[in-house]
């Protein structure tokens, strides 16, 4: 099992402390869910399709215990800010910002007939943020869960990620897919999650940790037009089915568009919708045969997708930066690594490789010296190299 720095661990019990009292009111829980990378199945959540992520040993850490006046108290180690709400007054423009993805959770166990009364707590996380390694999932997962274990309601995970997603999209405003709050509630150490994101029909699958590492490389280009550009693709997408309605009327989401009926239809969508479209179609192919190269162990296979889905996201999708094709490039150019694509929404954010366990060490010395040398954009911090491990999903610790 993922286990948990007992330092962060302490540190993060002492300033619950600090803040709210050693308190003789009820019993604290603490818990614990991690960010994400996904491997391959770039935007093809939101249209139904397949994805393969992987939790990563990077999270946020909860505590919390009930208060008997309805209100709620957080507090963030990191951002050292406090926030509070009455239970029955939440507020999508709430500030903090970080607080509204709490909030959002609460607002969406309400809306769903389960009651939560008030709660103090304390939060920290090492998820990069705005990197694209879905520090907010992780946030809003904890809180789910922190609550459960707090107020005992029964949920199983599909359907607690399914309400972290809709937190997201009803009451912070992002358009996102299920992805991020199904792995990161989820997630099994030492595998990858295939979900089909239609039926949410999932398995894990095993990842050859002894051979391979997963490295996540973060360009610190800063994403700003992600969410306009995020929504933008999803129209595109939309309207591809659209179209495609009109000759198949079973196709309702693009995940029902095959790769041959694509090439049947294929003239009758309008640029740019016809490459998203293309993207969308061959990307849930991939994920499919990405899978079945982990489980042949036929890791160039498994590295040519992801470089296949890189090309494909960069002309097709359009959704890469300078910054990712540079990353990958450089990454590339190491012997040992298989294969390397950038990972998440896109236009900033993080690439993903898989790298031969003895050619770690090269990444590491030859990328980011290149990378910082070569960039010529603005950074928005310090870009980095995380070697991960595939760990376990959100879990109640105490
Ligand atoms: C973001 C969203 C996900 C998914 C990816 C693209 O991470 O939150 O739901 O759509 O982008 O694959």
């Amino acid at each position: 099992m993922t286990t948990v720095d007992n330092s962060r661990l302490s540190h993060l019990r002492e300033e619950f402390e600090r803040h709210f009292g050693s308190g003789a009111a009820g019993r604290t829980r603490v818990v614990r869910a991690p960010g994400r990378v996904n491997l391959i199945g770039e935007h093809t959540d939101y249209n139904g399709g397949f994805v393969l992520p992987v939790a990563i040993d990077r999270d946020v850490l909860m505590i919390g215990r009930r208060r008997s006046d309805g209100q709620i108290r957080l507090y963030s180690l990191d951002y050292q800010e406090e926030a509070s709400s009455p239970v029955d007054a939440l507020d999508r423009r709430a500030r903090p910002t970080w607080s509204r993805y709490v909030y959002g959770v609460v607002w969406a166990l309400q809306e769903r007939g389960i009651e939560v009364g008030g709660f103090e707590a304390a939060l920290t996380g090492n998820v990069p943020q705005g990197a694209g390694l879905s520090s907010s999932a992780a946030l809003e997962v904890a809180t789910a869960l922190l609550l459960q274990a707090l107020f005992s309601f029964s949920m199983e995970g599909p359907e607690m990620a399914l309400l972290c997603q809709r937190a997201e999209n009803r009451f912070v405003g992002v358009n996102c897919g299920i992805m991020d709050q199904f792995i990161s509630r989820l997630g099994k150490q030492g595998t990858a999650l295939l979900l089909d994101c239609r039926s949410l029909e999932h398995r894990w699958v095993p990842l050859p940790g002894d051979k391979f590492r997963i490295v996540i490389a973060n360009t610190a280009v800063a994403r700003e037009l992600v969410d306009s550009a995020y929504n933008e693709r999803r129209a595109q997408c939309e309207e591809g089915v659209r179209i495609l309605q009109q000759f198949e009327p079973g196709v309702r989401e693009l995940r029902d568009v095959t790769p041959s009926l694509f090439e049947r239809f294929r003239d009758r969508l309008p640029e740019p919708v016809r490459r998203r479209v293309e993207h969308v179609v061959k990307e849930n192919e991939r994920v499919l045969q990405a899978v079945a190269a982990l489980e042949q162990a036929d890791w160039e296979r498994f590295g040519h997708l992801l470089n296949a889905s890189h090309a494909s996201l960069r002309d097709l999708f359009e959704v890469s930066a300078p910054g990712l094709d540079l990353m990958v490039e450089l990454a590339r150019r190491v012997p040992g690594v298989l294969g390397s694509r950038m990972t998440g929404a896109g236009f900033g954010g993080c690439t993903v490789s898989l790298v031969h366990a003895e050619a770690v060490p090269q990444f590491l010395a030859q990328v980011l010296p290149a990378y910082r040398e070569q960039a010529t954009w603005a950074l928005s911090g310090e870009p980095e190299v995380y070697v991960c491990q595939a760990a376990d999903g959100a879990r109640i610790l105490e």
